[in-house]
């Protein structure tokens, strides 16, 4: 018998001798999760900073200076989109996905050099296609083995956290929040199989490493609308009702959510974009009013440890949801409407998915990477702030200027940039710098956590 002091107590728990091997083998476990979650997160900072927004400023730059949309190479265009959509937010969602499905459908342990090796080939898979499209070095070689490679990352994961392996008792039955998340891993898997068929058709028959422009349309559908937006409603249902303290979430609400979601995405993808349009923004209505964002809560919100303004910014986010499934529906009424597409793309990637990773990660991945506390609440403030302004300005310059509204717009684009740029570069720091703090709570079993 060993004496132990718990991470809520500091009077010694004598404990026996296989106990106390349980409970260090958990820790460690713990640990190593940690450890990998940190990776997977400062990979996905890391895409995001350069290869993503950094180049996503040096285009728009660029277009201003220049007064066109279409004066820059799509291969620089598509290489940003990438690395934002799928070296940022999709490696985030892996390393998060690693951790916390498993507990939160409490499955069997997966063994953790499969998420090692899941996080190198999608890294590099993710890399190579970002190197291919910037400097078309043996690109038809280059393209297919880095989509190759992403899909069998993808593959990896999925059978680590799909599996029918309980931890013992008796298995949770299905929650609807884990539905929608499951449609927004096969929306993952939908856009990665793309990927591969594009990248492998370009390597036969095309002259650059760049998706032609409708093809291109058809899948960001799928990628945004068809994998991110479920991903963020799951996620929205399982945390936040609990996080803001709304009432209890509409269960039947958010699965016509879904269905109406899924029928917007399969009609865009075959062309039909005003009926798309019509089903993805009756089911981003129905989506919030199933998860209840805009009704008083019933509770006060868990705000301990991030700014308390966090509720009000989770709300806006849902708020730019709603605008960017409105304007692609004028977008796809108009004619030609690059300005109106372009405004909606980053409505829904900047207003809604960028202020969600902020504020939600901002929330959850400080005590998930090992009970650490967020570094500094002011600046999340103050960089969500920066991302609204940015967002605002960028949406509707976007139009003004790209469908030749406004002149004067052109000058407030690069603005736009900055600003959002500044932005992302502070939520790096922020969480660079609460990685680098200590943990508050020594890990213990007792404090293994998903809420
Ligand atoms: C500083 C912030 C950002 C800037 C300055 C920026 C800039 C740009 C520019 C100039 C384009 C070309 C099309 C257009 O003019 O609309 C573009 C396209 C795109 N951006 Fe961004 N962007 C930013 C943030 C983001 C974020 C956060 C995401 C996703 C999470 C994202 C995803 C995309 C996608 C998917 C495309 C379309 C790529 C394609 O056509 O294949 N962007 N962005």
């Amino acid at each position: 018998m060993k004496g132990r002091r718990t991470a809520l107590s500091n009077r010694p728990v004598w404990l026996d001798d296989k106990t106390k091997s349980t409970m260090d083998r958990a820790i460690a476990r713990e640990q190593s999760l940690s450890r990998l979650l940190m990776t997977y997160i400062v990979t996905g900072v890391i895409f995001m900073l350069l290869p993503g927004t950094f180049l996503g400023v040096w285009n728009l730059i660029k277009i201003s200076s220049r007064e066109a949309a279409e004066s820059i190479s799509p291969a620089w265009i598509q290489a940003h989109g990438h690395a934002q959509l799928f070296g940022w937010v999709g490696t985030f969602i892996l390393g998060i996905g690693f951790y916390s499905i498993p507990k939160l459908r409490k499955l069997k342990p997966f063994a953790l050099w499969e998420a090692w090796m899941c996080w190198g080939l999608w890294t590099i898979g993710v890399l190579i296609r970002w190197l291919s499209n910037i400097y078309p070095w043996h690109w038809r070689v280059l393209l297919p083995l880095s989509a190759v490679l992403e899909l069998v990352a993808f593959m990896i994961f999925f059978r680590a956290v799909a599996s029918h392996r309980p931890a013992g008792g008796t298995p949770r039955p299905w929650e609807p929040w884990i539905f929608v998340v499951i449609a927004a891993t096969m929306g993952l898997l939908t856009s990665l199989l793309l990927n591969l068929g594009a990248c492998i058709q370009l390597a036969l028959n095309a002259s650059s490493p760049a998706f032609p422009h409708g093809f291109d349309q058809r899948y960001l559908i799928v990628s945004t609308w068809g994998f991110l937006i479920p991903m963020v409603w799951g996620f929205s249902s399982r945390w936040l009702t609990v996080f803001m303290g709304l009432r209890p979430l509409r269960n039947s609400f958010l699965l016509v959510a879904l269905g109406l979601n899924t029928a917007g995405v399969v009609a865009g993808f075959i062309e039909h974009f005003v009926i798309a349009a019509a089903f993805l923004l009756a089911g981003s209505a129905t989506a919030i009013a199933a998860i209840r964002f805009f009704e008083p809560s019933s509770k006060a919100a868990k705000t301990i440890n991030v700014h308390p303004s966090f509720p009000v910014f989770i709300r806006m986010a849902y708020g730019w949801l709603l605008i960017a499934a409105a304007l692609s529906l004028w977008a796809s009424l108009m004619n030609e409407a690059p300005g109106v597409w372009g405004a909606s793309r980053h409505a829904l990637t900047v207003g809604l998915i960028a202020a969600m990773v902020f504020c939600v990660g901002q929330r959850v991945l400080p005590s998930f990477c090992g009970m650490r506390v967020l570094w500094s609440p002011r600046l999340m403030l103050l960089m969500l702030i920066l991302l609204m302004a940015g967002c605002t300005l960028r949406v509707s310059a976007e139009i003004l200027a790209y469908q030749d509204y406004a002149k004067w717009a052109w000058d407030v684009l690069p603005i736009s940039a900055l600003i959002e740029l500044t932005a992302v570069t502070l939520f790096a720091i922020n969480l660079i710098a609460t990685f680098a703090r200590a943990p508050v709570v020594a890990p213990s079993p007792l404090t293994m956590t998903t809420e």
